[in-house]
């Protein structure tokens, strides 16, 4: 019999999707936990999330929205880009998070200027067409597979009809190297510790009626990391069809 282990993992068994079986509420949870000492351990990622931020080429006076925002480092980029003038707002799942983000914030000397919500990115609690711009990083591939189409429709929801969304995501390359199979393997062994999982940026953009503008693709460890802004195609914005899933 063979034995499972990243190296023993077939290109083709790796290429499936990888399901994510946690409830909402465990995620919150373990975000609560993560959040206190968050910025040391994911300070990996920064560079990654900052160019991600720079990729959005904010101006001033524009309305943007993170979904996921952790502990805030990007809201504290993203306001300083739009100005006292523009508009900043951020939905993340976890209590835990939405603290640290606040305390940051605060220090900052931003913290009335930033609307921030704690709640699932899944169900926006955001009118239609509010936001010039969208962005989430190391968030999309949290969600489940059947998920992801979902919450990008809430994106495409509360944008203005030519808003952008700037994605910074681990990507799913047609084939993997052996660190993304060990990484998409030990997500699968203990799905609870290793919460995310590669997931085809640009593909669920386009099935989502987004056209990718800038791709930049860039290796963390290894691993493939894609940095994408994309807009809604202007004859796409005028007849959206799809369903509002949220909003107020
Ligand atoms: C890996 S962290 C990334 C944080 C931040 N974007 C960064 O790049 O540092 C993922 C964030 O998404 C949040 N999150 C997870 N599931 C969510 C959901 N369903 N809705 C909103 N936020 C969620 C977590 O609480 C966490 O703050």
């Amino acid at each position: 019999m063979r034995k499972d282990t990243p190296g023993n993992a077939d290109q083709s068994d790796m290429a499936q999707p990888t399901r994510v079986v946690r409830t909402k509420d465990q995620a919150a949870e373990s975000y609560d936990r993560l959040a206190p000492g968050y910025d040391r351990f994911a300070a990996f990622e920064n560079p990654n999330r900052r160019r991600g931020v720079r990729a959005l080429a904010l101006g001033r006076g524009e309305a943007v929205l993170e979904l996921g925002y952790g502990t805030g480092a990007s809201l504290v980029d993203m306001a300083r880009s739009v100005g006292s003038e523009g508009c900043v707002a951020g939905i993340d799942i976890s209590e835990g998070m939405a603290r640290v983000a606040r305390g940051r914030l605060e220090r900052e000397g931003l913290g009335s200027t930033v609307d921030l919500r704690v709640g699932d990115a899944a169900r926006l609690p955001f009118s239609d067409s509010t936001f010039d711009a969208v962005f989430a990083s190391f968030t999309l591939e949290l969600f489940d597979t059947p998920e992801i189409p979902v919450v990008l429709g809430e994106c495409r929801r509360v944008l203005k009809p030519e808003g952008r969304i700037g994605l910074v995501a681990m990507d799913a390359p047609p084939r993997r190297g052996l660190m993304e199979r060990l990484y998409v393997w030990t997500h699968r062994k203990w799905p609870g510790v290793v919460d995310c999982r590669p997931i085809p940026v640009e593909a669920e953009l386009i099935a989502a009626g987004f056209r990718p503008e800038r791709v930049e693709n860039r290796r963390m460890f290894g691993l493939a990391v894609a940095i994408v802004v994309a807009t809604v195609p202007a004859d796409e914005a005028r007849s959206p069809g799809i369903d509002s899933a949220g909003g107020d």
